[in-house]
């Protein structure tokens, strides 16, 4: 690495930007941004299918040790035109982006609209606004949401080089769990079997697919499922992804499967794992998600998942991962497991 502010070739400064692949670049700077490690100052650059994010001087030394994120020092021009909400707002607002959707999360309703006529005003590529509205619910996990600008709650989300479409009233999808979700698909072998049991717009099966992995997807939200048909064809993959609507454990046909299994209800998951034994084959690798106190986060899920798979099946945790926060004294966490069955 080069400089500390100074100048750099063409007189302008040496910057700190992380270095992806463009079809990461989304992503990636929704990660940084959540760092709070943005530099608002310059502007992205994309060179050869790369781009160059720029990111404050304390935020590259803080990752520096960190192989997730490749820091280059280079030159880009300072940002002079585009606006930001915090421009008109005097505040830092805090809001999630979702493809050209923008969520707020503030109780005050007035605060809300505040937040969201700055958004639309600053230059920022959001044509809707919407509010939390009630917590997830029910069984289909969605939410109910207030549309305080534009009216399509309808978008096309960019993810690791794979685009979603989906309607944030009518399924389940928190980018939040983008980098959860690579760390599970970077691991699909070619060939695979892969089972998801909570498949929602398909998320994880969409990447698995294009891994080249047979994939199947179950969810009880019929929405969902066709939002998942419609984004293994927008991904070139609906030749190695078969989508199912309905209860997961009433689907026949799978029984001693899958050499993959993801189960992300983390609410109720234990109640599934009966049927996530009967689907795996010989060996098969179970992602179990799990919201639990922070006290114990692992034990239940172990716990649950042993009940479930032994003595049929050697049950091995491989990885214990606290994935997010989800509410003081609480975690989402995931187990990795490998099941082994037995003589
Ligand atoms: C937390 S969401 C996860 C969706 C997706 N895996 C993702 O990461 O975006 C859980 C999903 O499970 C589905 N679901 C709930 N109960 C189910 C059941 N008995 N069988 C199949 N799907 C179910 C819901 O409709 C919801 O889409």
């Amino acid at each position: 690495m080069t400089g500390d502010g100074a100048p750099g070739r063409d007189g302008g400064v040496d910057v700190p930007c992380v270095r992806v692949p463009r079809e990461e670049g989304e992503e990636m700077r929704q990660r940084l941004a959540e760092r709070g490690a943005l530099s608002g100052d310059y502007e992205i650059e994309v060179e050869d299918g790369t781009i160059y994010i720029p990111i404050e001087e304390t935020a590259a030394i803080a990752i520096a040790d960190d192989e997730a994120f490749e820091v280059v020092y280079r030159t880009p021009a300072p940002r002079e035109t585009q606006t930001l909400p915090s421009d008109f707002l005097g505040f830092e607002p805090s809001y999630e982006r979702l493809g050209d959707i923008a969520i707020v999360d503030e109780d005050d309703e007035a605060t809300a609209r505040e937040i969201a006529a700055a958004i639309v005003e600053s230059d920022l590529p959001v044509e809707t606004v919407v509010n939390r509205a009630s917590p997830i619910e029910g069984d289909l996990r969605v939410r109910r949401w207030d549309v305080l600008v534009g009216q399509d709650t309808e978008t096309i989300h960019r993810e690791y080089g794979c685009e979603f479409e989906l309607d944030i009233a009518r399924v389940y999808f928190s980018p939040r769990l983008a980098t959860e979700r690579r760390r599970v698909v970077e691991q699909v072998e070619p060939d695979e079997r892969f089972f998801d049991m909570f498949a929602g717009v398909g998320p994880f099966v969409v990447p698995a697919a294009g891994r080249g992995a047979e994939c199947v997807g179950v969810d009880l939200n019929e929405a969902a499922i066709e939002y998942l048909r419609r984004n293994a064809e927008r991904n070139g993959v609906a030749d190695r992804v078969t989508a199912i609507h309905g209860d997961v454990r009433e689907v026949d046909g799978y029984d001693d499967w899958a050499d993959r299994i993801v189960m992300n209800l983390p609410h109720s998951a234990d109640e599934f794992l009966d049927t996530a034994v009967r689907l795996a084959d010989e060996r098969c690798v179970l992602h179990y998600y799990d919201i639990q106190g922070a006290d114990d986060p692992f034990g239940p899920g172990e716990e649950a998942i042993r009940a479930a798979a032994e003595p049929r099946y050697d049950v091995e945790v491989t990885t214990r991962r606290e994935v997010r926060s989800y509410a003081p004294h609480e975690l989402n966490v995931c187990l990795d497991v490998v099941l082994t069955r037995r003589g």
